[in-house]
């Protein structure tokens, strides 16, 4: 009788003593995260320190054209190493001559269908052997086929993920190696405002550039958990339309505030977010906070806004 009653009262004295380190460590969890908010909204107010680029090198996607062409430019100026990857040799020939005539870091052109696995993982050998191991990778190539849904053909919805989402998973598996060995590297992905919310005569153009994200915050987790803690940083991008010529029909209602955006400043905001372990940002910033509190209102309301703002694109 008396030992039943000593081990009950051990197992109430065990049951109290679980409890308390639960609520203990849910306290601490809430002080942390309190601290987090104040610390990031200080952050919000400061300048943050850009950190320095010139010894990386960088593999870019789709530096043929448009905002890749911009940020080969960039990161070229700041002293890095720039290896342009695009399926067009004549436009990526031409931004590697431009990069290296600004006679700053150097540049390298590589011809390559990124959607292409097996020229993808050829290319990362040449290119280690050829200039090194890659540090910094930008995914940046992309397609967007303009129109509604049972006007795009099976074999453009496949390109399209193809090109802007599977061609990540294989330049993920040609040079994470090399950032894994070096114990240090920095992934960038070039998503879309498309990837945030959702868009008609885009259905996979904003269904690829979704998948993106998905990829990058799982990524992120993955490089978070791992033996690389830290190390290997991520950076997600959403640029609102821009002025690139990918958007063949914009429709924009309210060109001051929301205009199509400039591609020297995308790429410009791209390498800030990039230098200051930024892990996701829209360009303009903005738009990510709202669609956030949009998200958390009636869909009606998200729907009232969007007639509202009234901005997308025609069909080709
Ligand atoms: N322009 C916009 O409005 C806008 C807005 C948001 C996001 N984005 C995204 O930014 C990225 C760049 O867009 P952009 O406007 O500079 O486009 P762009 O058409 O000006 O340039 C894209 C470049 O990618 C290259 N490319 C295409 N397919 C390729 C392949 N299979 N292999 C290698 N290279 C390939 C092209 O040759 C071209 O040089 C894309 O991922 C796009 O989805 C663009």
């Amino acid at each position: 009788m008396i030992e039943t009653e000593i081990i009950e009262s051990r197992q109430i004295g065990s049951r109290l003593y679980n409890v308390l380190v639960d609520l203990f460590e849910f306290t601490v969890l809430l002080v942390r995260i309190l601290l987090e908010v104040f610390i990031s909204t200080v952050q919000q107010f400061t300048r943050k320190e850009q950190k320095d680029v010139s010894g990386e090198i960088i593999v870019i996607t789709g530096t043929g054209h448009g905002i890749g062409r911009e940020l080969a430019l960039q990161y070229t100026d700041l002293g890095a190493t720039v290896v342009c990857v695009d399926i067009n040799e004549s436009g990526n020939q031409q931004t590697v001559s431009d990069c290296n005539r600004l006679q700053r870091g150097a540049a390298q052109a590589y011809t390559c269908d990124v959607s292409n696995r097996e020229k993808v993982l050829e290319l990362a050998t040449k290119i280690k052997i050829e200039v090194g191991p890659v540090t910094m990778l930008v995914n940046n190539a992309g397609i967007m086929p303009t129109r509604p849904l049972d006007k795009q053909t099976p074999e453009e919805i496949r390109k399209t993920f193809d090109i802007n989402v599977l061609s990540q998973f294989w330049t993920l598996e040609a040079f994470l190696p090399h950032m894994r060995e070096q114990n240090r590297g920095h992934i960038v992905s070039i998503s879309s405002i498309a990837g945030v919310i959702g868009l008609s005569n885009l259905v996979p153009y904003c269904a690829s550039k979704f998948a993106v994200r998905g990829l990058m915050e799982a990524l992120q987790e993955e490089l978070r958990e791992g033996p690389h803690k830290n190390l290997i940083k991520t950076t997600t991008i959403y640029p609102y339309m821009t002025n690139t010529g990918l958007c063949k029909n914009p429709k924009v209602k309210f060109p001051k505030i929301l205009g199509l955006l400039d591609p020297k400043q995308v790429a410009s905001a791209i390498v800030v977010a990039q230098r200051t372990d930024v892990a996701e940002a829209t360009i303009p910033r903005g738009l990510l906070y709202l669609n956030n509190v949009c998200r958390n209102l009636p869909r009606s309301c998200a729907e009232l806004l969007k007639d509202y703002v009234d901005s997308g694109v025609y069909s080709d």
